[in-house]
């Protein structure tokens, strides 16, 4: 731990500090009132948005168990489309708010302006209307990163409807569920995802998704490709026409602060996807403040955060924190690595992104290219970089700075969930020195407080480690799960009771800097992305030759961690190369190409306790490849099964 305290401080240049939104000296003393009076602190941030009626009332909330409500800003009243679009009309009607950087960089990349992002999300508003479309109604979203798909965001919230997006990753299965969870009226698809110079047949998957829904499900196509797909009459409509066709102005509905915006499905320690549900107003805030003030963020920025919209990172960094305040947001359609290991480089020199905001993963795909990469890219537009979605490594950290950042700027690495709407914990930049591997200090509001996972007291030792919760509410917090409270209350409130439960282990350090130390239930995080891990079991033992299943995580060297499966087959079924492909194949048709397990390792039988329950920490430790550390193996009921697998570890990643 001490190393932590001693590790390497990085201040920010005079030069940035200047410019700062916050100065060193005020860090602490802002935080102190942040969370000393939380109703005057958010009364005053609550007036960086656009209210229809204004609140009175500001917070009101309470974790405690069994009576767990979180509402603010209640009585007040807005539009979240108006406040990211229309309240910018008299400034800023002819500023770009969207670049679009598609896939292919030889197609010409979009300047949308403030007027024709009005214009052309009205246009689908109106279509959304035309079928049937009103206040409250789920309307799934399941597009390549198009600008369409900020039309669709952005109608939704003009009119009322509650968006939920599915990441275009995920296969046909994986959209029904969703779909036929939120009662969604109508689906946004598009013909084909090009992504890396390869096409996902979007439609495709919709229509197999579409055939295990009601039949009154609409399917909204947008011909983005222009290739041909399947076209199944009364049912699908071509979105484009009907919005050439449809009126260029639909006027914004008056929504409640409390009123749902988006439902966004993600991985929980059990098989099912949890709904989360965030409203209209404090996400708003605290989107735009956090936007603002972690990203630094000024008037005239051009900021790229390269998130999929799937992700509550594209939600709150690309679309609804940046308009809000007026940005210019990048939306990149491609990859990485296509068509070289240059590509974010060169999006950056040819937008002149000041901003630039990615994950470690492909920090570390990326570092592995070579350092010549960035080298051969104007990158002095940069003035600010940010990680997010696992912790990031300091190895991976120093090369972003080195040859990224060339050592002039800032990183943030903030530390989030899609239950918390924005940054929980982050440094600020130019105010608090970050340390590579620490997301530093709390965001304002945000009260951070490390309990003993055995006894659930509170740690209040400076320099400690346990499991992280959060003792209060703060605006961009999830407000349930959709269709089950009781879900929402028993995952994250009644663990740790009075507190908000992350889910997370941490460190926090002499200097009371957080270090995030992974997941401590049954979620792993491969490249940047939630899987539970029994949603891949239950994958796996769908299967007619799978018995039983474990799935663990383990460390990756690019991806953070990889998937690691152990399968028992069932009896007369014997183990080949050319089953465990059809495994592989099986688990991206039920779930997505994220969740094909990296290793599968055949498992005569699992490591069980006399009562049956599958002992995973020793199935963690083999994956790991620390048999030395196996622990106590004598409450298993057959102890020889740890032997077979020990001799089988797969050797590979
Ligand atoms: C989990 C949340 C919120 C955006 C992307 C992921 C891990 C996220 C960090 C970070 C260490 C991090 C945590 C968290 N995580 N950011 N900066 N340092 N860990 O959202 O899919 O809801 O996953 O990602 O384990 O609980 P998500």
């Amino acid at each position: 731990m001490s190393d932590h305290a001693a590790a390497q401080k990085y201040a920010a240049s005079e030069e940035f500090v200047a410019h700062a939104h916050v100065k060193p000296a005020e860090y602490a003393a802002q935080y102190a009132a942040s969370v000393a009076d939380p109703n005057a602190f958010w009364a005053k941030e609550g007036q960086r948005i656009d209210w229809i009626k204004d609140f009175t009332r500001v917070k009101e909330t309470s974790f405690e168990r069994g009576a767990v409500s979180i509402k603010w800003f209640e009585d007040g009243t807005l539009n979240v489309s108006a406040n990211c679009i229309d309240r910018h009309m008299t400034r800023r009607a002819n500023q770009t708010a969207i670049i679009w950087e598609p896939d292919d960089p030889k197609t010409p990349a979009q300047h949308i302006t403030y007027a024709q992002l009005l214009e052309n999300t009205s246009r689908m508003a109106n279509v959304l209307k035309a079928q049937g479309v009103s206040r409250g109604d789920r309307v799934v979203i399941y597009l390549p990163m198009i600008p369409e798909a900020a039309y669709a965001m952005l109608a939704c919230a003009r009119i009322g409807a509650i968006h939920s997006i599915v990441f275009a990753g995920f296969s046909p299965d994986a959209l029904a569920n969703r779909i036929n969870d939120s009662e969604a009226k109508v689906l946004i698809t598009a013909d084909f995802a090009p992504r890396g110079g390869k096409k996902t047949a979007l439609k495709n998957n919709a229509d197999q998704a579409l055939r295990h829904c009601d039949d009154r499900v609409k399917c909204l196509v947008v011909k983005h490709t222009g290739d041909q797909t399947h076209w199944t009459e009364g049912r699908d409509i071509d979105l484009k026409a009907e919005m050439a066709a449809a009126k260029p102005y639909c006027a914004y509905v008056e929504m409640g602060a409390e009123d749902p915006l988006f439902i966004l499905y993600t991985s929980g320690s059990t098989g099912k996807p949890k709904g989360v549900v965030h409203t209209s107003g404090g996400y708003l805030v605290y989107a735009a403040m956090t936007q603002q003030i972690t990203f630094d963020y000024h008037d005239g920025d051009v900021f790229w955060c390269t998130a999929d919209v799937g992700w509550v990172t594209g939600h709150s960094y690309i679309i609804y924190g940046p308009l809000a305040n007026g940005a210019t947001t990048v939306m990149f359609e491609g990859v990485p690595t296509f068509p070289d290991a240059g590509r974010f480089w060169e999006v950056c020199a040819k937008h002149k992104v000041n901003q630039f905001y990615t994950a470690p993963t492909a920090i570390r795909s990326l570092m592995g290219m070579g350092p010549e990469w960035p080298a051969k890219h104007d990158l002095s537009s940069l003035k600010l970089l940010g990680s997010v979605g696992e912790p990031i490594n300091p190895e991976a950290w120093n090369w972003y700075n080195q040859h990224v950042g060339k050592g002039r700027c800032p990183i943030v690495d903030t530390f989030w969930q899609t239950e918390t709407g924005g940054h929980l914990i982050t440094p600020i930049p130019g105010a608090i020195p970050q340390k590579p591997g620490s997301a530093t200090l709390p965001f304002f509001g945000i009260q951070p407080i490390v309990l003993d996972p055995a006894t659930a007291k509170v740690q209040d030792a400076v320099e400690t480690d346990g499991v992280l919760c959060i003792a209060d509410s703060w605006p961009g917090q999830m407000r349930t799960l959709w269709g089950d409270h009781a879900r929402f209350e028993e995952a994250y409130f009644s663990q740790y009771p009075g507190y908000y439960f992350t889910g997370d282990g941490c460190r926090r350090d002499a200097d009371g800097y957080y270090w995030i130390t992974g997941r401590v239930d049954d979620v792993i995080n491969v490249s940047g992305h939630r899987m539970g891990t029994a949603e891949v079991e239950s994958a796996l033992v769908a299967h007619p030759k799978v018995a039983e299943s474990a799935v663990v995580g383990y460390p990756h060297d690019i991806k953070g961690q990889g998937i690691y499966a152990y399968v028992t087959l069932m009896k007369g079924e014997e183990p080949s190369e050319a089953l465990r492909k059809e495994l592989e194949a099986w688990v991206r048709t039920e779930i997505g190409p994220i969740a094909k397990p990296d290793l599968i390792q055949w498992a005569p039988g699992l490591p069980k306790t006399r009562s049956g329950k599958i002992m995973r920490r020793i199935l963690r430790k083999i994956a790991e490849n620390d048999f030395g550390a196996l622990g106590d193996t004598s409450t298993l009921a057959d102890p020889s099964v740890v032997d077979d697998l020990i001799a089988n570890r797969m050797n590979k990643g």
